[in-house]
């Protein structure tokens, strides 16, 4: 019964989940596309699933909750960043932010973003982390949207043309990523969130101790 309780509690009341399947894999502009009837003319937020947050206070969300609030605040779009090291900018859309040194937990305005650039013709080394709070008004600019890089609908196009229209921020993420999209990122996302477990934390933690490594 406890263990059954630990997987019916997770949802909130308020909580409803609906899934939609995206049939080919035509971009993750497109996979947001196939979600414009769920949802409908609101704002909104996308999540990438394989890109999991890590935060020092162990809530996993409060760099959402940021950008949600900064939202609000703002009305203008949010898009989480995180410094990488040069040579990966090309695994990801990167933001143009007029060269400004950008702290943890701070938001600049951006005047461009591209996605998966060369090292040479990359406007930063801020990428884009799988976080975005974006105005309803996104899905009509992806319905414009044509293929871009390695001929998918990008959603980093389509907030390369919002920039255009309206101020777009990016957010530096103040928590730590782990990116299960490879095997390595997977293990290291398992220990990561292990070590926090309430229960299993600790054994987790002398398991590790006692490997002789
Ligand atoms: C997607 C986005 C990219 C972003 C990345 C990580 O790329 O298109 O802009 O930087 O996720 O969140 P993918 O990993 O699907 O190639």
């Amino acid at each position: 019964k406890d263990l059954l309780h630990t997987i019916t509690a997770i949802l909130p009341d308020n909580v409803t989940i609906s899934s939609v399947r995206q049939h080919a894999p035509l971009g993750l502009g497109h996979a947001v596309l196939c979600a414009a009837p769920l949802i409908g003319n609101e704002d909104f937020a996308v999540s990438l699933p394989d890109v999991l947050v890590h935060s020092e206070d162990g809530y996993h969300a409060t760099d959402l909750i940021n950008m949600v609030n900064a939202y609000r605040e703002t009305g203008s779009a949010q898009i989480m960043v995180e410094a990488v090291p040069r040579e990966e900018v090309t695994r990801y859309g990167i933001v143009d932010c007029e060269g400004v040194d950008l702290q943890r937990g701070e938001a600049s305005l951006m005047v461009g973003s591209v996605e998966k650039p060369s090292m040479e013709d990359a406007p930063s080394n801020l990428s884009i982390i799988g976080r975005y709070v974006l105005p309803a008004h996104t899905l009509e600019l992806l319905r414009r949207t044509t293929p871009g890089a390695g001929g998918e609908i990008q959603l980093t196009d389509a907030i390369d043309d919002l920039l255009q229209e309206q101020k777009v921020y990016a957010y530096s993420m103040k928590g730590k990523t782990c990116d299960c999209g490879h095997k390595l990122g997977y293990m290291s996302a398992t220990i990561t969130f292990g070590l926090t477990h309430k229960t299993l934390g600790e054994p987790l933690a002398e398991f590790l101790k006692g490997l002789d490594i």
